[in-house]
C-alpha cells in the first residue's frame, strides 16, 4: 500500500491542507495563515469531512492566537472568543467541528498562563488532536477488521478516507484495515452526487491503494444489492445521536434503506468524539443547506434551467433501527445503542 497522504498539518507557522476541489486532477496544496483563510476553506470545502474540520478549526484557532495583537490577556481571550465563534459558524453539521474549538478553548478559557505560552498550549494542543485523529483512526480501521470477510462485496458513501481525516480514515480506514489482511474484497464507491466525494476522492484514494473497487452512480446501489452483488456497507458519520441515529452525507438515509430490505448489515465507522451527548434523537441535529448551484451545475456546467426551485440538504439521518453496528476507537456499539453507550462510557 502506497504512504498514505497527510489531509492537513501545521508548517513554517501556516496551516497547509491538500486542496480536495482540485482533485482528482491536480494534487495542490492550500495554505492558510489566518483563520478567516481557514474558515473560507472549510466553508468552500477545500477541506471536508468531520474529524478534518475539527482539526482545521483546532489549527484555526493556532491561527488566530497568533495573528491577535491584544491590549492585555482579557483582550486576547475575548478576541480569541471572537474567532471560535467565527469558525463554530463555518458549517453546522459535523460535531466534530465544535467538539475540537471546545476542546482547545478548555485549555485556555481559565488559565493563568501568559499569552505567549497561551499561543504555544493552543498549538500543541491543535497538533496533539491531529495525531490523536490518526492513532484513532487506525484503532477505528482495528475493530472493524472482525466484521468484513473474505469475499466480501462493500457500498461505501462520500469520502471518509484520508481526505476527511488527518490520515487513514474512518469507513476508508475500515476498508483500508480489512483489506490488509488480505481479504480478498471490492468495495463499491457510490459517486455521491451533489458534489462527487465518491467519484472524486474515494476513488482517486482506493486507486491508489490499489484496492480493488467500481464506481456507480448512486442510484444504482439498491440494482446491484438486488442482484446480491453487494453484501455488506459501511459509511461515516458527521454526528450521532444518544439513540444511534447517524447523521451523515445525503443518500445515507436511502442506502439504509436499501441495506435493510435486502438483509445487507450496514455499518458505521466513526470517532467517539462524533457523538453528541447533547442529542437524544437525529431529528434534532442541524442538517447544513448548501448553494443550489451544487445541484444544477456539475464541475461549472449548467445541467438544469434557470429559474427553479432547488433543494439541497447536505445531510440525511440514518434512523438507528437500520444500523447494524456502529464502529469505534474504544470497540463495536451494537444495538439498543443508548444502553450499550452508556455502558461503553463507563468502562
Ligand atoms: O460535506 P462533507 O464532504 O464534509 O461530508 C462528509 C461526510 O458526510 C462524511 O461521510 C463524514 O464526514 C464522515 S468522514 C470521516
Amino acid at each position: 500500500m502506497n504512504d498514505i497522504r497527510r489531509t492537513i498539518k501545521w508548517e513554517d507557522n501556516k496551516v497547509v491542507m491538500i486542496d480536495q476541489r482540485k482533485l482528482p486532477h491536480k494534487l495542490e496544496m492550500l495554505t492558510c495563515t489566518s483563520h478567516y483563510e481557514v474558515i473560507e476553506a472549510i466553508k468552500n470545502m477545500a477541506i471536508r469531512g468531520a474529524p478534518a474540520l475539527g482539526v482545521a478549526a483546532a489549527f484555526g484557532m493556532a491561527l488566530a492566537a497568533r495573528n491577535i495583537k491584544p491590549k492585555n490577556k482579557a483582550d486576547f481571550l475575548a478576541k480569541l472568543k471572537e474567532a471560535k465563534d467565527e469558525l463554530s459558524n463555518s458549517r453546522p453539521t459535523a460535531i466534530n467541528l465544535f467538539w475540537a474549538l471546545d476542546e482547545i478553548w478548555n485549555e485556555v478559557a481559565n488559565s493563568q498562563e501568559t499569552i505567549d505560552s497561551l499561543r504555544e498550549i493552543i498549538l500543541d494542543k491543535a497538533n496533539l488532536l491531529a495525531e490523536q485523529d490518526i492513532k484513532t483512526n487506525y484503532l477505528i480501521g482495528e475493530n472493524g477488521v472482525s466484521l468484513f470477510n473474505d469475499g466480501d462485496t462493500i457500498l461505501t458513501h462520500c469520502n471518509t478516507g484520508s481526505l476527511a481525516t488527518v490520515s487513514y480514515g474512518t469507513a476508508l480506514g475500515v476498508i483500508r484495515s480489512v483489506y490488509k489482511k488480505k481479504k480478498n474484497i471490492r468495495v463499491y464507491v457510490n459517486e455521491t452526487r451533489p458534489v462527487l466525494q465518491g467519484a472524486r476522492l474515494t476513488a482517486w484514494e482506493l486507486k491508489d491503494d490499489k484496492i480493488p473497487f467500481t464506481l456507480i452512480c448512486d442510484s444504482t446501489a439498491g440494482f446491484l444489492m438486488y442482484q446480491k452483488k453487494i453484501n455488506k456497507v459501511v459509511v461515516g458519520a458527521d454526528r450521532i445521536a444518544v439513540n444511534g441515529d447517524v447523521v451523515n452525507k445525503i443518500g445515507s438515509y436511502s442506502i439504509s434503506v436499501l441495506a435493510k430490505t435486502h438483509n445487507i448489515p450496514f455499518f458505521v465507522a466513526a470517532p467517539l468524539s462524533t457523538i453528541d451527548f447533547a442529542i437524544a434523537s437525529g431529528i434534532d441535529i442541524p442538517i447544513e443547506q448548501r448553494d443550489p448551484r451544487e445541484v444544477t451545475f456539475i464541475m461549472n456546467k449548467k445541467i438544469a434551467p434557470d429559474h427553479i426551485e432547488v433543494y439541497n440538504p447536505a445531510f440525511d439521518i440514518i434512523p438507528h433501527e437500520n444500523i447494524t453496528a456502529i464502529i469505534t476507537e474504544h470497540g463495536v456499539l451494537v444495538p439498543p445503542y443508548e444502553k450499550t453507550l452508556k455502558s461503553f462510557l463507563s468502562k
